[in-house]
């Protein structure tokens, strides 16, 4: 069988969370300084060779405005990272699935609270809570869009950080997944 035994299934996902990251406002300043110079950084002279400079407005850059619909099919994929995480605080005892908690559980749930933080505090959810809105105060719609927009900010203002985080403990609970599962380690249980 391909699937499973030399390639994982987990590569149909693949393509959401790297969407997600690779248009991420964040990653994007990251990278285009790294790996492009451009721009340098705060308050360092631009070098830029041609005059033509066009930004995100034009192909190919103008295809990281896809970022919008990626935070869409991301926030799908965290209903499921959820689920999964809340049936780790589960066992299966005489065909009944009761409560139960391991180290696994532990990890699963870290991970997705850090994922959630990440998500969540994405610039194009803040636009879809607060944008395109004119008063906030006229209506008891826009009051409850701007208190989830200011919550929102508020994550936001640490997106960096939870973006990192993030990136490694979906690294670390991949590599604890696999430790598990070949049996190198046992998942450790509690109750
Ligand atoms: Fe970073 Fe949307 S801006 S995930």
């Amino acid at each position: 069988m391909l699937f499973g035994k030399h390639i994982s299934p987990a590569i149909f996902i693949l393509p959401v969370p790297l969407l997600f990251r690779t248009t991420c406002y964040y990653y994007r300043k990251a990278y285009y300084r790294a790996f492009f110079g451009d721009p340098s950084a705060c308050a360092v002279n631009e070098r830029r060779l041609s005059k033509n400079y066009t930004g995100e407005r034009v192909f190919p850059l103008i295809l990281q405005n896809i970022h919008r619909y990626a935070f869409y099919l991301a926030a799908i994929v965290m209903v499921v990272l959820w689920w999964d995480a809340l049936l780790t605080l589960t066992q299966i005892k005489s065909g009944a699935r009761v409560p139960g908690l391991t180290v696994g559980s532990i990890v699963f749930l870290l991970n997705v609270i850090f994922l959630s933080l990440y998500t969540f505090s994405c610039h194009s959810y803040r636009h879809l809570a607060g944008g395109c809105v004119n008063c906030f105060s006229r209506t008891a719609q826009t009051k409850a869009r701007h208190g989830i927009w200011q919550r929102i900010t508020h994550l936001n203002e640490n997106h960096m950080k939870w973006a990192w985080f993030s990136l490694f403990s979906v690294a670390l609970t991949d590599f604890y997944v696999r430790l598990v599962s070949t049996g190198a380690i046992p998942d450790v249980r509690f109750f």
